[in-house]
Formats: structure tokens, C-alpha cells, sequence
């Protein structure tokens, strides 16, 4: 790439974006896994969970049936319809197969709304602790992202309140994530639907990532395409990775108004086009076929989330809000900051995976940084070795 003359190489908008701190985590931590050191790990928020029986069986009678074409560039008939129907099922949402567009992965279903909505100079209202990518998606797009404080004390929760506070007439949409990652935070099924009336009425787009839905610990569930009357601003962004432990499928959707799931096919249709096929047809096992899996994978991501706080208390000076849904805990570390020489979230990231082994992720890249994310999507004896090494790293710290 040398040339004579400075000729610029990349262009503006990739300069606006990070490689996904999670991302960065996980590289580092399959070096020394590679190694041979054991890990305890909680970086990554994928489920530990095997992908169900009935959903790999659907696909490999998709392949075995030579099901491995090119197919419509938002997804088969069969899974947008099989998508609309859980969704009513589950949430008494109103929509149809045609305001459904399936995605290879909920990541791409959001950089897709995000694309198709938001021009340079729209402001985008994000709450903070936010999931890593949002903001670098906002940007990408040429978008200004308003950051939304929520307070530790009321354990991340984002109320309408704040909301409202924060919209001004350059406001274009809302992301937000409930539950959400790194917190767990959970927006009260009336804050939610204050937020989606507000935005209706002030013609602002919701972007409601509900990759967590079904890992709601409060029993109190509903979506933002509840609101029947307001689904002109709301798009819903699903994702099938956690629900069913389907992350490296690649297996997402989005639910909105007609007009914008037209614009993100379009824009699949120069990019990733359709889906991968035999995703589309274990995506439709995964959605129509037993539920079952989904509840119990539930109860045990409260039992694991009981089992980090537990093991917590044995720590002193990390304190943890209580997270409500997802699998993460977000603790605060304030109190070991200038202790054994840690700097910063990221330094104690980086000394937890180097001299105790446990990979976590620095709050830095969530937003704040006082805090350090854990993914508890790992088996129980893993939680106790990780709690334990941390409560000896921090003990050492003196
Ligand atoms: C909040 C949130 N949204 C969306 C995603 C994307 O999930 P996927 O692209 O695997 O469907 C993730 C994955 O970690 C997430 O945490």
C-alpha cells in the first residue's frame, strides 16, 4: 500500500468504529487457552448450552433434502410466518409476515434498522451501561449518540423519565435493550410502554433489542411490539442466538412497520442477501417446535445469576447490582482502583486474565468505568473456580 503521493486509504466512516471490545477479550483469551492455561471464563455472552436436538435435526434434514440454495433475501415464507406467529403467541403483538425480516444474526437485524433510519447528524438516545455495539453501529451510520445515565442504585433501570429528558428535535430513534447486556436491567413493562407512547407521539423510531426477551427473571414479560397502536415507531430486533443457544447459527429478525422492513431487505440484497438455508429451516424447528428448552435453559440462568451474587458477598468491597434478566452481573470495582497498581477497569481486565486466569470484560467498552461485565452462561463448578480465584486475586491486593 505504499504510494508516492499521501493518498487516503480507508474511508471516514470506518475510522468511526472499534473492533468490539468483547471481541478483543475473547482473541486474547483463546491465546492463552491455546496455551494450555485454564480459564475462567465469563467474557463471551454466549450460552453454554448445546443448540436443542430437534433444531440441528431440522437442519440437517434441510441439507440432506439438498435444501441449499439462494432463497428469498428476507427469509422463506415459512420462517417470516413462523416468527410473526411466536411473537403473537407470546407477546400479543399484531404483525404480519411482511413486517417481518430475517437476518443473519440479531447484530445484523440492528445495523440494518440503524442504516436505513438514522443519517449524519440524527441524534440516537442510547442508556448507559449500553451493549458495545449500539454505540459503534450509531456512528458508523454518521450518527450522534446521546447518552442516557442510569443510577447503580436503582440497578441500571431506565425509566420514561430519563427518556423524555434526553430528546431534542434532532432526536430520530430510541435504542434501547431489555434486559439488557452488561447490566441485566430490566425496563418495567410500564416505563416501556410510557417510552413507546412517548416516541409515537413525538414520531421518534424505538429500536427494541430483544435479544434477552426470553431471559426475563421478573415473569412480568412483554415487547415493544405490545403496543399495537404504536407500531408505525417501533421496530423490534429478535434474535435467536441466546434463546435457543444458537449463537454461531446466525439466526435473526426484525419486526417493524412495512416501509422500513422493505429498506432493510433492501439493503440485505447488496450485502449478505438470504440467510443461510438450512438456518431458515432450523430457525422455523427452533420457533414452532417445543418450548420447553427455553424455560429450562431460564431456570437455570437464575440459579447460576443466584450462585455469582452468592459467591460475591464473599468478596469484600465489590459490590453488584441485581441483575433481572440476560446472563451477566455488571460489579462495581471502584474500591480496587489504585490498589496493586490497577489503573482502570481495563487494567484490572487484563490483570484478572493474566494472573488470575478469570476473563471478564472492562466496563470501559459498556460505558462507565467503575465496573467489569461477567457472562454467567457457564457451568456451575466454572462459576465457584471463577468466584474463588477472584476472591484470592482481590484478597492479594491487599
Ligand atoms: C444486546 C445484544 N443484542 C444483539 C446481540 C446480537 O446477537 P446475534 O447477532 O448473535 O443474534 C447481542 C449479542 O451478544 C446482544 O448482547
Amino acid at each position: 500500500m505504499s504510494t508516492a503521493t499521501a493518498t487516503k486509504v480507508f474511508a471516514d466512516r470506518i475510522g468511526r468504529i472499534e473492533v468490539s471490545a468483547t471481541m478483543a477479550i475473547t482473541a486474547a483469551a483463546l491465546k492463552l487457552k491455546s496455551e494450555g492455561v485454564n480459564l475462567a471464563d465469563f467474557g463471551a455472552g454466549e450460552p453454554h448450552f448445546s443448540t436443542p436436538r430437534h433444531i440441528k435435526d431440522a437442519a440437517i434434514d434441510a441439507i440432506e433434502k439438498n435444501f441449499t440454495r439462494y432463497t428469498n433475501v428476507a427469509g422463506i415464507p415459512e420462517i417470516r410466518k413462523a416468527i410473526v406467529e411466536r411473537h403473537t403467541a407470546d407477546f400479543d403483538s399484531a404483525y404480519t409476515p411482511e413486517e417481518c425480516v430475517f437476518t443473519t444474526g440479531g447484530k445484523l437485524a440492528l445495523f440494518n434498522a440503524v442504516q436505513v433510519l438514522v443519517d449524519h447528524g440524527d441524534e440516537v438516545i442510547l442508556p448507559v451501561p449500553y451493549w458495545v455495539s449500539f454505540k459503534d453501529i450509531i456512528q458508523y451510520a454518521g450518527g450522534v449518540v446521546v447518552p442516557v445515565e442510569t443510577s447503580e442504585a436503582e440497578n441500571f433501570r431506565v425509566t420514561a423519565k430519563m427518556i423524555e429528558a434526553a430528546i431534542t428535535p434532532k432526536t430520530k430513534a430510541i435504542i434501547l435493550n431489555t434486559p439488557s447486556n452488561p447490566s441485566g436491567a430490566v425496563v418495567s413493562p410500564e416505563d416501556l410502554e410510557a417510552i413507546v407512547r412517548l416516541a409515537h407521539s413525538r414520531e421518534i423510531f424505538v429500536l427494541l433489542d430483544e435479544c434477552y426477551v426470553y431471559l426475563n427473571f421478573t415473569g412480568n414479560i412483554v415487547s415493544g411490539g405490545s403496543f399495537k397502536d404504536c407500531k408505525e415507531h417501533v421496530v423490534v430486533l429478535g434474535s435467536l442466538s441466546k434463546t435457543y443457544a444458537m449463537t454461531g447459527w446466525r439466526a435473526g429478525f426484525a419486526l417493524g412497520p412495512k416501509p422500513i422492513i422493505a429498506a432493510m431487505s433492501k439493503l440485505q440484497s447488496q450485502s449478505t442477501s438470504n440467510t443461510a438455508s438450512m438456518v431458515q429451516r432450523a430457525s422455523i424447528a427452533a420457533v414452532s417446535g417445543p418450548q420447553e428448552c427455553v424455560a429450562e435453559m431460564r431456570v437455570d440462568y437464575i440459579k447460576l445469576r443466584d450462585q455469582v451474587l452468592e459467591g460475591f458477598k464473599t468478596i469484600p468491597g465489590l459490590t453488584c447490582a441485581v441483575p433481572e434478566g440476560a446472563f451477566y452481573v455488571y460489579p462495581n470495582i471502584k474500591s480496587f482502583i489504585g490498589k496493586g497498581g490497577i489503573t482502570s477497569a481495563t487494567d484490572l481486565a487484563a490483570k484478572l486474565l493474566s494472573e488470575a486466569h478469570v476473563v471478564v470484560v472492562p466496563g470501559e467498552a459498556f460505558g462507565t468505568a467503575e465496573h467489569i461485565r461477567l457472562s454467567y452462561a457457564v457451568s456451575h463448578d466454572v462459576v465457584d473456580e471463577g468466584v474463588k480465584r477472584m476472591r484470592e486475586y482481590f484478597a492479594s491486593l491487599g
